[in-house]
């Protein structure tokens, strides 16, 4: 069984009549619980792939399946409603309301799905968000506006955010590209955490040490999978500085 798969799918953006084929052909499939990394160079595609795959983003050619449904045949209301329900979002333009606390950021998609139009259903969501920042270690800053926060606290608001409605895949746009090594450190650690419980991800870096605590990485040029490596699921107990040499001497070959 495969949360995502994704066959032939093509993507093409025209400006000026000029036309830029951004994805070509990509095919991909990630597994139930499985933790994938991106790789590639600037302009490669990255980030159009995730738009895409999750459907906040139009595919041109191609199929993307999830969970046994097809999604580019799904209506703009259909597709709103399954990422709002089954799949979380970390992006680097991070969305979050500039009016609204670090909190009220947390809870918002989780009061837009079905459980948060009823009190006892607010009320759960309510109880999770609290375990979840606290496990993020950001309960303080609960009441701060995202303003009023550092880039290391908002990075984990904002997977918090992602985790509210309990995903089945989160998608994640260099998650720690704003951050110095230790809240780097920290993130990944937290989204290992999630994915070990279950949840698939899909996450685009250019960090090298990011990137080797994923299970598989995959390396995009000019909109294309070139080559993949398996690295394996990272425990903390494993031999980080392994698996890094593994992936920087793949990376070198690929001429990274
Ligand atoms: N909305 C858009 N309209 C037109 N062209 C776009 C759009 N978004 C991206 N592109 C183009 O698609 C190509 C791939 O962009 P993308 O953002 O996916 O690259 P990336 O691999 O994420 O790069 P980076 O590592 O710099 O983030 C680029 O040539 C970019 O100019
Ligand atoms: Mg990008």
């Amino acid at each position: 069984m495969g949360t995502l798969k994704v066959t032939n799918l093509c993507k093409t953006y025209i400006i000026n009549k000029r036309q830029n084929n951004v994805l070509r052909n990509i095919n991909l499939t990630i597994k139930d619980g499985e933790m994938v990394g991106v790789m590639g160079p600037s302009g490669s595609g990255k980030t159009t792939l995730l738009y895409t795959v999750s459907g906040m983003d139009s595919a041109t050619a191609g199929k993307i399946d999830f969970f046994g449904r097809e999604l580019t045949g799904l209506s703009a209301n259909e597709m709103s409603q399954l990422r709002l329900e089954k799949m979380g979002f970390v992006f680097q333009q991070m969305y979050m309301l500039k009016n609204l606390s670090v909190y009220d950021n947390i809870i918002l998609p989780a009061y837009q799905s079905p459980a948060g139009a009823h009190r006892s259903g607010r009320e759960k969501i309510n109880e999770r968000a609290k375990m979840l920042m606290h496990k993020l270690g950001i309960s303080t800053i609960a009441e701060n506006d995202i303003t009023e926060v550092s880039g290391g606290q908002l990075q984990r608001a904002c997977i918090c955010r992602s985790m509210i409605n309990s995903p089945e895949i989160i998608f994640a746009d260099e998650p720690t590209g704003a951050l110095n090594k230790q809240n780097s450190i920290e993130v990944m650690e937290e989204l290992n955490r999630i994915n070990a419980e279950g949840t698939s991800i899909l996450l685009v870096t250019h960090d090298m040490k990011v990137a080797s605590k994923c299970e598989r990485v995959l390396y995009i040029e000019d909109g294309d999978i070139r080559e993949e490596i398996t690295l394996g699921k990272w425990k903390a107990t494993g031999d980080i500085r392994a698996r890094e040499r593994m992936l920087n001497d793949w990376l070198i070959k690929l001429g990274w």
